[in-house]
């Protein structure tokens, strides 16, 4: 069996760095080892909580951009956006159907995301998983990277799929994905609190780097993150317990490509001021081309708005014969 990764992304609010380093990095070294790739720009997503029309539309052309800047080639890869290809939310409506609430009821992330308010919150954001099925199945994707918040999202994925292929179809109908967890290594936390991941929908600005922030931002934004008071540790026992440091650190090893372990051996001992210079430094100098070639993107959104035809073309017709076998298996009329 060939290898097809499919990943995506909902255009909520800015990227920022935890995006590019935990998924958009991984995308392209997928895409460079040859694999089958698709990534998707999922704003159907978006829309479990609410959106302004324009604004969605623009993230979601800025997150295609991203996807481009980043170095995932449109010519390798399939980059859609979901609304383009109806087959998400046809396919969506019979998972739905399938999908015992009890399922649904576990995901701790609609616990999380709806809180107190349960019954304000809409049917779409408690069954975004099922749509997340959709997405993945559609393509029969055998791979789907995700950090490890979307895990347990994978996991229902797999139980629909099996489900449907032991009630409706006769032969093994849908291909189970893996999940390719790949959070850890590279989980970027907030750089105001080493606990909570760093999240483009926090409410500080200076919790995150975005993809959008110019040189000063980003060397402001380091400046100011939190530390503790001891030096910057000198290896994996000096770090305990020590969230801050260890994100700093980890952000440094990410960006540079090594190991944690390298990064402590080089500033262990020293001030944090120092490591946090090096680190602006190295941002800028990893960002900078990433953010300038975004801009050129948005700049000419005619163009951007043609690779994703293109990219949504292909998209439609690697759907159609998934789509196509469900309304056969279903008893739809087509
Ligand atoms: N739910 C994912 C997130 O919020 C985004 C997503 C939607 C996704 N559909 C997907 C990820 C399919 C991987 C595969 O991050």
């Amino acid at each position: 069996m060939t290898k097809r990764i499919l990943s995506c992304m909902q255009p909520t609010n800015k990227l920022q760095l935890g995006n590019y380093l935990g998924a958009l990095v991984n995308y392209v070294k997928l895409q460079e080892e040859g694999a089958e790739c698709l990534y998707g720009v999922v704003d159907l997503h978006a829309i479990t909580v609410p959106q302004d029309p324009q604004i969605l539309r623009q993230s979601t052309r800025e997150t295609a951009a991203a996807y481009i800047a980043a170095g995932i080639d449109p010519k390798k890869s399939f980059i859609f956006t979901q609304s383009a290809v109806p087959a998400h939310a046809q396919l969506a409506w019979v998972l739905n159907c399938l999908t015992p609430m009890g399922w649904l009821n576990r995901m701790t992330q609609f616990k999380e995301k709806a809180g107190k308010k349960k019954d304000q919150a809409s049917l779409g954001l408690y069954s975004y998983p099922v749509l997340m099925a959709a997405d993945i199945l559609l393509y029969q994707a055998t791979h789907v990277p995700v950090g490890d918040d979307q895990k347990q999202h994978l996991e229902l994925t797999r139980d629909i799929a099996i489900s449907f292929n032991q009630h409706h179809a006769k032969r093994e109908f849908f291909t189970i994905p893996e999940p390719f967890i790949t959070g850890e290594a590279t989980r970027v936390m907030s750089l105001r609190d080493g606990t909570q991941k760093m999240s483009k929908s926090a409410e500080s600005d200076m919790t995150r780097i975005n993809l959008t922030d110019d040189a000063d931002m980003i060397a402001q934004k380091f400046k100011k993150a939190k530390t503790d008071a001891g030096m910057v540790p000198a290896n994996a026992a000096e770090a305990q317990g020590r969230a801050e440091a260890l994100n700093l650190i980890g952000i440094y090893a990410a960006l540079s490509d090594t190991s944690k372990d390298a990064v402590m051996n080089e500033f262990g001992g020293k001030q944090f001021s120092d490591l946090k210079t090096a680190l602006s430094d190295l941002a800028v100098a990893k960002l900078s081309p990433i953010t300038s070639r975004m801009n050129e993107l948005m700049d000419d959104t005619a163009e951007l708005d043609k690779i994703l035809k293109v990219g949504n073309d292909r998209a439609n017709e690697l759907a159609e014969p998934t789509l196509n076998g469900v309304m056969e298996i279903m008893g739809f009329w087509s």
